[in-house]
């Protein structure tokens, strides 16, 4: 005589597990879509930067050496954030934004135009930028600290 086990429960923990594996798999889902946005978002923004910075340093009067200096040293820091997320787009296999070829014309003139109202505009624009960069990245931070909690 055999000895079959009946196990009624079975059907039941099965049916718990794949609720689980859904929901989990749905949780990977949003979190790679949620990255992926952030990471597009954040390639966007660093290419502004080095355009707007790049379009400053060829519209300003090239005798502010001292200012000039200041605009090099901040496009070098903002090209190694560039470089960050461009290798984050290519080693996740991320999209960039569409819109990229309008955000770099509109860099560029917002460089050119503030560079065109002297080191004061320049300043000022650069200084809303970073604070503006600054609240972004904070709201992605909490974004990442609400996730893992
Ligand atoms: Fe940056």
């Amino acid at each position: 005589m055999s000895a079959v086990r009946s196990r009624p429960w079975a059907p039941l923990i099965g049916f718990f597990m794949a609720q689980i594996s859904d929901s989990v798999s749905n949780l990977f889902d949003a979190i790679e879509m949620e990255m992926d946005r952030m990471i597009r978002v954040n390639l966007a923004g660093e290419q502004a930067a080095v355009d707007i910075l790049k379009s400053q340093i060829a519209s300003t009067d090239p005798s502010a050496i001292e200012s000039l200096q200041n605009l090099h040293h901040m496009l070098d820091q903002e090209m190694c954030h560039l470089n960050y997320f461009q290798d984050q787009i290519r080693r996740h296999n991320y999209r960039p934004t569409i819109l990229s070829p309008v955000w770099r014309v509109v860099a560029n003139g917002v460089g050119f135009v503030t560079a065109k109202f002297g080191l004061h505009a320049v300043g000022s624009v650069i200084d809303g930028i970073e604070d503006t960069i600054e609240h972004h990245y904070r709201s992605q931070i909490k974004n990442c600290q609400y996730w893992m909690s």
